[in-house]
């Protein structure tokens, strides 16, 4: 047995049925605070430590890809100084972790509308991917100002102009090309979602990429969840059977 093996069987998992990606919409930092008669900032940031935790136990899970929604394109409608002070927990986020991140070969990546985000932002965040793009055991995805149908859109744009260009064959579009133009063009597909906070709702996350991925909503608020409640979604995944609309083999 190598390492890898005994390594996730101490957990009570299968090696053979590990998710090479899971998402998660990390949601409730709000109620956790409001709960705790808190400003929604102090939730936020709670929420930030259990980014670490999530993504420390998927290294040590040796799970690929961890993607997390951290900020939708709605949600900069929220109040201008929840907006700004979710931006400074980003930036200081990303300049506390990329040294950690180096060491733990953990690759930082992004997705969304970037552009959107405030410079100081975009230069943290240029920075933490720079120094951690030859990172290889974990590529952790943060989803920023990030919303499923802008993508779509972006992505028929591209499409397009290339057609008009000559460039392609409008015949050529096809699944595979219409993937790879998405953000997450060198992403495997999501094995699992996770929601967090017991809302039945994707909130415009990954629409595309959801098309055979394994729900799970669990009702603990995200500043509360844990590696342990991670692992037990993972066995509960390990007991579905994935048929992707063929016959059960
Ligand atoms: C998730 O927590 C974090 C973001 C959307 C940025 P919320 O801020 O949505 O928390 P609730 O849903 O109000 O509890
Ligand atoms: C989804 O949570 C977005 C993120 C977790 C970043 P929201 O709190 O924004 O979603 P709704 O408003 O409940 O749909
Ligand atoms: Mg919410």
């Amino acid at each position: 047995m190598n390492s890898k093996h005994s390594k996730v069987s101490q957990f009570g998992l299968d090696p053979l049925k590990m998710p090479r990606h899971v998402a998660i919409i990390m949601d409730g930092n709000g109620r956790w605070a409001r709960k705790k008669l808190m400003n929604r900032v102090k939730g936020h940031e709670q929420g930030v430590k259990t980014v670490r935790h999530i993504t420390e136990a998927c290294r040590q899970l040796e799970i690929p890809f961890l993607t997390l929604y951290a900020f939708s394109t709605e949600n900069w409608q929220r109040p201008a100084h929840e907006v700004s002070a979710l931006m400074n927990l980003l930036v200081r986020f990303l300049k506390s972790e990329t040294a950690d991140m180096v060491k733990n070969g953990v690759r930082l990546n992004a997705i969304g509308q970037l552009e959107r985000l405030p410079d100081k932002v975009r230069q943290a965040l240029d920075e933490a991917m720079g120094q951690t793009e030859n990172n290889r055991l974990l590529t952790l995805t943060l989803a920023l100002s990030y919303g499923a149908r802008a993508e779509i859109v972006q992505m028929a744009r591209v499409l397009a102009d290339k057609a008009c260009r000559g460039e392609i064959d409008p015949q050529q579009i096809d699944e595979t090309l219409v993937g790879q133009h998405l953000y997450t063009g060198k992403l495997p597909d999501p094995d699992i979602l996770i929601r967090t906070s017991g809302e039945m709702r994707i909130s415009n996350f990954l629409l595309w990429q959801i098309a055979y991925t394994e729900l799970f909503v669990t009702a603990t608020l995200w500043p509360d969840f844990t590696r342990d409640e991670l692992i037990s979604i993972l066995q509960r995944f390990q007991q579905r059977d994935r048929r992707f609309g063929k016959v059960e083999g």
